[in-house]
């Protein structure tokens, strides 16, 4: 079983974030499927630490180390102006050049518009295949179709449910073959 480390970058208060809740709700998933599973929030990280990139932060070098750590990501960014979030790059920004060399990531995203689903593929992958991850297929869900309840559960609408499961499904059966991540 892998290490995962769940990562979310949205500007939103956790408590509300649709991408946080939907990247909680599959790092449980993943929990029960028995991977240890580490969720890093990038807006609880000091905002000053992260804008000087500055790793000797204890915070922040402890949230490198959960990266450094972890056989898989899960990278959940809102789109923001047809893009990743901000919040987000700050903290991809200060890794180590090939920090996600031999991880698989999967990247998710979520959005207001069906205009900028490709922003999964055109602005996320690149910034991540740079720091040398194995990135897999990734997904892009409607912020509309995501319902998060206030005991914490989430569904989200059948056509939603139906794109994104697979996705996530053929990543978590490759993070079952550890002898796979190793090679990679
Ligand atoms: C500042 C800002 C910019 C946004 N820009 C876009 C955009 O360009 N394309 C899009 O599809 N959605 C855009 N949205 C909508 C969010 O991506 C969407 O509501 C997302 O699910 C919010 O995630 P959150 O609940 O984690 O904050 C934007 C939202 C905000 C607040």
């Amino acid at each position: 079983m892998a290490t995962v480390l769940t990562l979310t970058g949205s500007a939103s208060a956790p408590g509300s974030s649709r991408t946080a809740r939907l990247v909680q709700h599959l790092g449980r998933e993943l929990t029960a499927q028995g991977h240890q599973v580490h969720g890093l929030d990038v807006r609880t990280l000091p905002a000053d630490a992260l804008l000087a990139a500055d790793t000797s932060h204890p915070a922040v070098a402890d949230a490198v180390a959960l990266v450094e750590g972890a056989d898989a990501l899960l990278v959940g960014t809102p789109v923001y102006k047809a893009a990743y979030s901000g919040v987000l790059k700050t903290f991809l920004d200060l890794l180590p050049q090939y920090a996600l060399r031999g991880k698989s990531v999967l990247p998710l995203a979520t959005g207001g518009s069906p205009a900028h689903v490709l922003a999964v593929d055109y602005a996320l992958r690149p910034v991540l295949t740079s720091l040398g991850a194995d990135v897999a297929q990734g997904w892009f869900v409607l912020d509309r179709h995501i319902t998060a309840a206030d005991d914490g559960t989430v569904s989200l609408t059948p056509d939603a449910d139906a794109g994104l499961a697979p996705v996530v499904a053929r990543w978590r059966d490759a993070l079952a073959k550890p002898q796979r991540l190793a090679a990679a």
